[in-house]
């Protein structure tokens, strides 16, 4: 598919793609479109058999400076329910394949709220995180107050939301928003070789976790617990689950066909 607004590279290792974000000269601002782009491009990634895990990034200066304001400026609230980009988030966050963001330089609004969108996050020392909104006379709309209070705490997020204050990259990995901060020139690398790293693994053990682990942001404890059996109960059921405890008995590396 032909996009305006990213760049896709199915294959910028073996079975890991690369989505990247790319309206340089609007700082990657979100616009409708974009969003769309991202939204299609996962799916059809999440198709792809060649495809076990997937890095979305920016550029060096910016992951994404937020939801386009200039698009919003004008809009009324009948607009925006009837426009409803928020459905456009809601796929994204269903796909089923792992998404590593690798993030330099500013995530800020929906920006930081798309790597919250994502499973993991490899981010540059340059990286700032940022819910400003607030500057703007309005408020995170793209799941701000929910994830990042569940990723950071109450407090730490009640500062970021109201005050718009930003955290830099290694604020972020000690409030368990990332999991690595690392130097500038290697933070996609890094990101891919965290996406390799899972696409050894077997793809359908892989999406079975995913789903659990985001289980426990909508459910109680107990319902969360009988979901997870269920989903480790029929991972007996594949070929990958005999091949990867036979090769453990048999003293060798696994190998996992997605079966
Ligand atoms: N929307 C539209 N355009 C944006 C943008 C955004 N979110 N962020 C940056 N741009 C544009 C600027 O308008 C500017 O374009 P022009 O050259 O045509 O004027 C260009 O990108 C560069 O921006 P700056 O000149 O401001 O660059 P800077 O280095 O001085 O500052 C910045 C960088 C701190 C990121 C600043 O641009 C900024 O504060 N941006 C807005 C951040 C923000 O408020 N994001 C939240 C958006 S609302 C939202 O995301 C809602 C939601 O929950 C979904």
């Amino acid at each position: 598919m032909a996009y305006e607004f990213i760049l896709v590279e199915p294959q910028v290792a073996p079975w890991v793609a690369l989505i990247r974000l790319n309206r340089p000269k609007e700082y990657n601002a979100l616009n409708l479109q974009l969003m769309g782009e991202v939204r299609d491009a996962l799916k059809e990634l999440d198709a792809d058999n060649q495809v076990r895990a997937i890095v979305i990034t920016g550029n060096d200066k910016v992951f994404a400076a937020g939801a386009d304001i200039k698009q919003m400026a004008g809009k009324t609230a009948i607009d925006m329910l009837q426009i409803d980009q928020f459905s456009t988030w809601d796929a994204i966050r269903r796909t089923k394949k792992p998404i590593i963001a690798a993030v330099s330089g500013f995530a800020l609004g929906g920006g930081c709220e798309l790597v919250m969108h994502c499973d993991m996050v490899v981010a540059s020392e340059t990286a700032q995180f940022g819910q400003p909104e607030i500057n703007i006379g309005v408020m995170p709309g793209a799941g701000g107050t929910q994830r990042l209070t569940r990723a950071i705490g109450k407090v730490r997020a009640m500062e970021m939301v109201l005050t718009g204050k930003f955290i830099n990259a290694e604020e972020a990995r000690d409030a368990g928003l990332i999991n690595q901060v690392v130097p500038a020139a290697l933070y996609l690398d890094e990101a891919i070789k965290m996406a390799s790293a899972v696409a050894e693994k077997s793809p359908i053990a892989v999406q079975l976790a995913k789903e659990s682990v985001l289980k426990a942001f909508d459910t109680h404890l107990q319902e969360g617990l009988y979901f997870e059996r269920k989903n480790f109960y029929m991972l007996f059921a594949t070929e990958d689950q005999k091949e990867g405890m036979n090769a453990f008995v048999e003293k060798r590396k696994p190998h996992f066909k997605g079966k």
